[in-house]
């Protein structure tokens, strides 16, 4: 292991069938207002709001309604969040959906009582709370973004030109999350995939990065290899428990930040989707997978030791007899034929990246300066270019 690091994960985790019992015992550790956050209605189509709502009511909440939640959430939803935070002196906000609400329960509970722009001070300048912040809890009803055991809110800027994450810290992490993976059986087809995608994003992300022999790559090849085999039974039959809740564990591990210690992480594949996200609004796991092999292709050679690892150690595949490149190209052969065979989209075209937005979307590209490689911006033109 390399480098110095501090682990500190303090949200409280309840899993499985029974767990959104245990919201009233977290409940009691709150005042007495409650805004409760949600999307666009599926929890009202499902049941879930009514099992949360009965639990609200039973511990004598005052329940401050705060729905439209919308997928890749904006700066201006989160400012309405905000006045509804402060009109109501909220002690709690109950996010009950996805990664795009529960980043929105954080970037509101950190900018209510913010001083200065918020968009400026946390997701631009990349600043810290030096205000009061609002307590979040989560249930969780989509997996995939890991946001219920993170400090990650990941918000749409249209104005500013910008999906910007803020990674808060600890006092931002949600404080509970339930994880029911019932709650997720509902879950479309293609949005299940795509979270499927993101779980594997992330731990790629922080996979290929560095060259030490580091612990954190075993726990992460073995919550691949358990992502692989669980999402192969789940894309055939979604009604299958054991095989979702494997999933939905695995998604909370991948992104929580345990596999980010002794690594730097790369995260370059989310800059180039956050960027189709903005220009497009497709679904957050469906841009990574669209520009992911065209990526990974790319930097393989600066990272070849790491990718020869993935073949071998996620993939098994057999080194006898061929060289390093061909054992890598080899992996991620095998990554794309799991692509294919979960059903993600392969395309950024598919998502709505055309030649005369291109531009567009590679303006808005973050190029960070870690991973393999640092990409220029003819690179990464390149690179969208190849995945449409
Ligand atoms: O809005 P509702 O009606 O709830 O419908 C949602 C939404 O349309 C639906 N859905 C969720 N649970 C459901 C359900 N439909 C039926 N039954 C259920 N049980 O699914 C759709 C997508 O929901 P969303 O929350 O947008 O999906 P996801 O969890 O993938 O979140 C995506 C957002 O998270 C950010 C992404 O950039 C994107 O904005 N990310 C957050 C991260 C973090 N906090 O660390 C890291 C990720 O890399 C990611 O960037
Ligand atoms: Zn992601």
């Amino acid at each position: 292991m390399n480098g110095n690091f501090v682990y500190n994960n303090p949200t409280k985790l309840y899993f499985g069938e029974e767990s959104l019992g245990y919201l009233a015992e977290e409940l009691k550790c709150y005042g007495p207002t409650v805004m409760l956050s949600y999307g666009g209605g599926s929890i009202k189509r499902n049941g879930i709001y009514e099992a949360v709502v009965a639990q609200l009511q039973a511990a004598g909440k005052r329940v401050v309604e705060d729905a439209g939640v919308m997928p890749n959430p904006t700066y201006e939803k989160v400012m309405e969040g905000c006045r509804k935070v402060r009109e109501n002196d909220v002690d709690l906000i109950l996010a009950v959906g996805g990664g795009s609400t529960i980043d929105y329960a954080k970037g509101v509970a950190a900018s209510a009582y913010c001083e200065e722009e918020p968009w400026e001070k946390y997701w631009v300048k990349q600043g810290n709370p030096t205000c009061k912040t609002v307590a979040v809890g989560a249930v969780l009803t989509m997996v995939g973004t890991g946001s219920e055991m993170n400090g990650g809110s990941v918000i749409t800027n249209r104005k500013a030109g910008f999906k910007l994450g803020k990674v808060f810290g600890p006092a931002l992490y949600p404080k509970f999350a339930i994880l029911n993976p019932r709650y997720t059986m509902t879950v479309p087809q293609y949005q299940m995939v795509a979270g499927f995608f993101d779980i594997m994003s992330h731990l790629m992300e922080q996979y290929f990065a560095g060259k030490a022999d580091c612990t954190t790559d075993y726990i992460a090849e073995g919550l691949m290899r358990s992502l692989v085999h669980s999402s192969r039974i789940a894309a055939k039959n979604p009604q299958d428990y054991e095989a979702r809740a494997n999933i939905m564990w695995t998604a909370t591990w991948a992104l929580n930040t345990l596999l980010k210690c002794g690594k730097g992480g790369d995260w370059e594949v989310h800059q180039i989707g956050h960027a189709i996200g903005l220009v497009t609004d497709a679904t957050h796991g469906m841009t990574l997978a669209s520009v992911s092999l065209p990526y990974y292709r790319h930097v393989m050679g600066d990272g070849l030791h790491q990718f020869v690892r993935f073949a071998r150690n996620v993939w098994g595949v057999r080194p006898e007899g061929k060289s390093d490149e061909e054992v890598a190209a080899e992996g991620l052969a095998c990554l794309e034929a799991w692509m294919r065979e979960i059903g993600v989209v392969m395309h950024s075209g598919e998502l709505g990246v055309t030649e005369e937005n291109l531009q567009a979307v590679a303006d808005a590209v973050l190029i960070l300066p870690v991973g393999y490689r640092t990409l220029t911006r003819d690179e990464v033109v390149e690179i969208l270019r190849e995945s449409m």
